[in-house]
């Protein structure tokens, strides 16, 4: 979704903001634009449609626009297409603005906005929300903390705010309700960013605004207000992610970089997750909760959590779960697993389970967004900073948490799992090893038009994670199905050339799942298998055979989905196409 930095302090603005917006670009966006002044002159507004180049291009790499104190954005439209016009900063008399989130309540306001002589240009909230504060502040003759704080009390929705006020130079005003916003600080000046990556390069000094706050930000003070306008302190927090986390080291893509950390954040989520502090004890059932890839994670355990512990699992989408009239009982747990911490429909499901008074507990890659700071209680998973829209390592380190989770619950003898467990690392880097038979694979496939994967029992949490990740960076239409399903309907759109892949890595189905992709191959599928052990017979019916190492059978998606990152991966290169950032994808998706 959109991102927003921001620098005031005693280097150009420009070159700084363009940087930060440059590591924001993997959130998703379609235009971009910055806002800088000079001195006590009014901010100069440079904005594009398309990439970030064209900004770059547009100012000069910065050079162009003079100044020390400065904001930026990169929008992912929502209200009015990708245009220049739509484009952020917006501006008012007094006021520049850039925003992230909606607001819902736009339309009346801006009407009310037009009643007072207030003119529009854009289809944006965004315009709106900016000049809602001009208004209050010329209307009241207040500062730009007050002016703030009553366009918070009007304005529904959920919003990260970064402004300049034309009376104060050198200093930037922040506000932020849900859509995420930190602030960093070094000795002489201080940055504003949707997310750490921006800012790493110059601080690993952060403070996380809070919700409903607004800020005031100086080169050398930064300051904290309730609504209530009163000042409050909020404590420093050191980032200890390393800042080459946001480069790409040499790799091609991000993508592919995160695909090779799979090991470590295997290893450190092994090592640094506990349960000390989290009660499990009176735990009779769980209810998983989460989006996208995340959501296949819970999907994996749920196979697991039930088979171990005996205990009911149910997981729900998240934007399913918030409206839905579910009977919430006590004795439940509900766990939202995300990465960012900030999707907003995974949210909105803790706050629905916490209003149920349901503990919750979030497993969550990023320290210090909103789902770690409103859950209960906390599993960071140790992924580090992921940059790539299409996730890997992070997926792979909530499947690693969850397994953990599920043998805690279970109340197994954990040891023989652990030492299992210890072993993934390794067995993941030697997946990673060879790369050449995916690579011929993925140019075989790079022109269907359609791929299924499917799978039984935890062969299908890995076929669903394979598909969305072909699908969303190869935009090839690609499904996935439980094995046993296909002939309830799909099968009739199975012909000649379709590729099948089938995942059977789990010997309790794999002859079921055999049989079902022996139904697709005789209706003329090229059939890939992706399996582990000895499978005889196999090759008579797979056209093509990926072979990962064994585990422990409930731990075998981690090894399984590994070739399936590889190949989506290889064909979106093969295609051409932007594998980092997928068309119309968002990495933190903070709108419903
Ligand atoms: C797919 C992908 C998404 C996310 C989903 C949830 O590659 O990354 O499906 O898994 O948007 O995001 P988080 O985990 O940040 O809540």
């Amino acid at each position: 979704m959109c991102g927003i930095v921001g620098y005031t302090g005693n280097q150009q603005a420009a070159p700084i903001l363009l940087d930060g917006l440059s590591k924001l670009e993997y959130r998703g966006y379609d235009s971009a634009g910055l806002a800088v002044r000079n001195g006590d002159s009014a901010p100069v507004v440079v904005k594009t449609a398309g990439k970030l180049v064209n900004l770059i291009q547009a100012t000069d790499g910065g050079k162009k626009l003079l100044g020390t104190c400065g904001i930026g954005h990169t929008r992912w439209a929502t209200h009015g297409d990708p245009t220049v016009t739509n484009a952020h900063p917006h501006v008012s008399d007094e006021v520049v603005g850039v925003h992230n989130g909606i607001i819902e309540n736009y339309s009346e306001l801006r009407e009310k906005l037009k009643d007072n002589g207030y003119a529009f240009y854009s289809q944006t909230d965004t315009e709106v929300i900016v000049k809602l504060v001009d208004y209050y502040y010329r209307k009241y003759k207040i500062g730009p903390i007050d002016a703030i704080n009553r366009t918070m009390v009007r304005a529904r929705g959920s919003y990260a705010l970064a402004l300049i006020f034309s009376d104060y130079p050198g200093e930037i005003y922040a506000a932020r309700k849900e859509s995420p916003l930190i602030i960093g600080k070094t000795e002489d000046a201080s940055f504003l960013a949707s997310d750490v990556p921006a800012i790493l390069k110059y601080t690993r000094s952060v403070y996380y605004i809070e919700n409903l706050q607004a800020a005031r930000i100086t080169p050398s003070t930064v300051q904290f207000f309730n609504l209530n306008g009163d000042e409050v302190f909020l404590p420093v927090k050191e980032i200890e992610w390393d800042a080459s986390a946001a480069e790409k080291d040499g790799y091609e893509h991000f993508m592919l970089k995160e695909i090779h950390e799979q090991p470590l954040a295997v290893k450190n989520t092994l090592k640094n997750t506990d349960f000390d502090n989290i009660d499990l004890t009176n735990v009779k059932a769980l209810d998983i909760v989460a989006c996208g890839s995340a959501w296949h994670t819970g999907v994996a355990a749920q196979y697991i959590i039930e088979k171990l512990a005996g205990i009911p699992v149910r997981v729900e989408l998240a934007s399913e779960f918030r409206y839905r009239s579910l009977p919430l009982s006590k004795g439940t747990l509900v766990v939202v697993i995300s990465q960012s911490g900030e999707t907003a429909d995974s949210l909105a499901a803790l706050r629905k389970a916490k209003e149920a008074h349901l503990p919750v507990l979030g497993i969550v890659n990023v320290i210090g967004s909103s789902i770690a700071r409103e859950a209960d209680y906390v599993i960071h998973t140790q992924a580090g900073p992921e940059i790539s829209v299409a996730t890997t390592k992070a997926y792979s380190a909530q499947l690693v948490a969850l397994y953990m989770l599920a043998l805690k619950i279970s109340r197994v003898n954990e040891e023989p799992y652990m030492h299992q467990l210890d072993k993934l690392p390794a067995l993941i880097s030697k997946v990673l090893e060879d790369k050449k038979d995916l690579q011929y694979l993925a140019s075989r496939i790079s022109n269907s038009s359609d791929i299924f994967f499917i799978g039984r029992g935890l062969d299908y949490a890995v076929s669903l994670e394979g598909s969305l990740k072909m699908k969303e960076i190869s935009y090839i239409r690609s499904e996935a199905y439980p094995a046993g399903e296909l002939k309830h309907g799909t099968i009739s759109l199975v012909e000649d050339g379709t590729v099948v892949i089938g995942v059977l890595t789990q010997d309790d189905v794999y002859e079921k799942t055999l049989s079902n992709m022996i139904e697709c191959k005789s209706r003329g599928a090229y059939l890939i298998a992706l399996t582990s052990g000895q499978r005889p017979g196999l090759e008579k019916v797979a056209d093509f055979i990926i072979r990962v190492p064994e585990t422990e059978s409930m731990f075998m998606a981690s090894l399984a989905v590994i070739p399936l990152q590889l190949l989506a991966y290889y064909t979106s290169v093969y295609r051409g196409l932007d594998v980092d950032k997928p068309r119309n994808l968002a990495k933190s998706v903070t709108v419903e």
